[in-house]
């Protein structure tokens, strides 16, 4: 039940519909999602209406950014829920296309090519990820034709890469970006979460006290930061790391052997069969 005095927002499932509804709105602020609302989204959503334009939630899971191993089918999707929640926070619009209004011609031949960083970290273990999600993402600014668009922290690479795009595409849009949410166990949140078990999910807190563990030792210098945090994420059995990096801001790419300043340190690992991601900002000395 929604007992909101708000309208519920309007639901877009056209481009040419989406286009005309938000032909006269000035100052457009998107916020793309894949669904699943969690609180993290929520957040994304609340830095949005901050921002005082016309708020724009995309709702869409993309099959462009997903492996053939990987669970697209299985992602969680449930449009009702999330209309439940963005009603409740007073989003005007909505855009949720299908597939085949987004691809009607099954995979595009024109795509965004994510670059060498597309292809480290994330785009490691997941081939092909960044090109689908940039795609999307630019086909959504296209779109929408946002002054601003939001996204979380948590996906670092994700930010790093949408911020390059549209430098290089020359696209006028802003880039916000809102702080990781994480429960009271500092485990970020993630729309995958929901497929640990108990057991796993006390283990994933793993992730975050390696980079409470990095945080602690920047002042010891970039080998301190490594060994502390993979110590941490090697005393929990469930916890099979992928990567571990600290990387330049700036650059996304790894930083020298004796590097100071700023730096961001990345993790992946699966819990299980659930590939979870986190990231913090340190400042090395040592
Ligand atoms: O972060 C996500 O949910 C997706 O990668 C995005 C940005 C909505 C593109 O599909």
């Amino acid at each position: 039940m929604n007992d909101s005095p708000l309208a519920r927002p309007v639901v877009l499932a056209t481009i040419a519909g989406t286009r005309s509804a938000l032909a006269d709105r000035g100052n457009v602020v998107l916020v793309p999602t894949m669904g699943a609302l969690h609180e993290g989204h929520i957040a994304l959503v609340q830095r949005a209406l901050e921002l005082g334009g016309t708020v724009v939630v995309s709702i869409f899971v993309n099959p462009l950014q997903f492996g053939p191993n990987e669970d697209l089918d299985r992602y969680p999707r449930d449009l009702e829920a999330d209309l439940d929640k963005l009603h409740r926070l007073g989003v005007p619009f909505v855009f949720a296309p299908s597939v085949e209004e987004m691809y009607p011609s099954g995979p595009p031949q024109t795509t965004v090519k994510a670059g060498p960083v597309g292809s480290m970290y994330e785009g490691r273990s997941r081939p092909g990820h960044f090109d689908g999600m940039l795609t999307v993402v630019s086909k959504l600014v296209n779109i929408v034709r946002p002054t601003s668009v939001i996204f979380g922290q948590k996906d670092a690479q994700q930010v790093y890469l949408v911020r390059r795009m549209l430098a290089d595409l020359n696209e006028p849009v802003r880039v916000e970006v809102v702080e990781t949410v994480r429960d009271d166990t500092g485990l970020a949140l993630s729309s995958r979460n929901r497929f640990l078990d108990a057991r796993e999910t006390r283990a994933a807190r793993a992730l975050s006290q390696a980079l409470d563990a990095a945080e602690s030792s920047a002042d010891q210098g970039i080998d301190a930061v490594i060994a502390a945090s993979q110590g941490t994420l090697m005393g929990e059995s469930l916890v099979q790391l992928d990567y571990l990096k600290i990387v330049h801001p700036d650059t996304f790419l790894p930083v020298d052997d004796g590097y100071k300043g700023a730096a961001l340190v990345i993790v992946a690992a699966r819990v299980g069969s659930i590939r979870l991601i986190d990231n913090a900002f340190i400042v090395l000395a040592g």
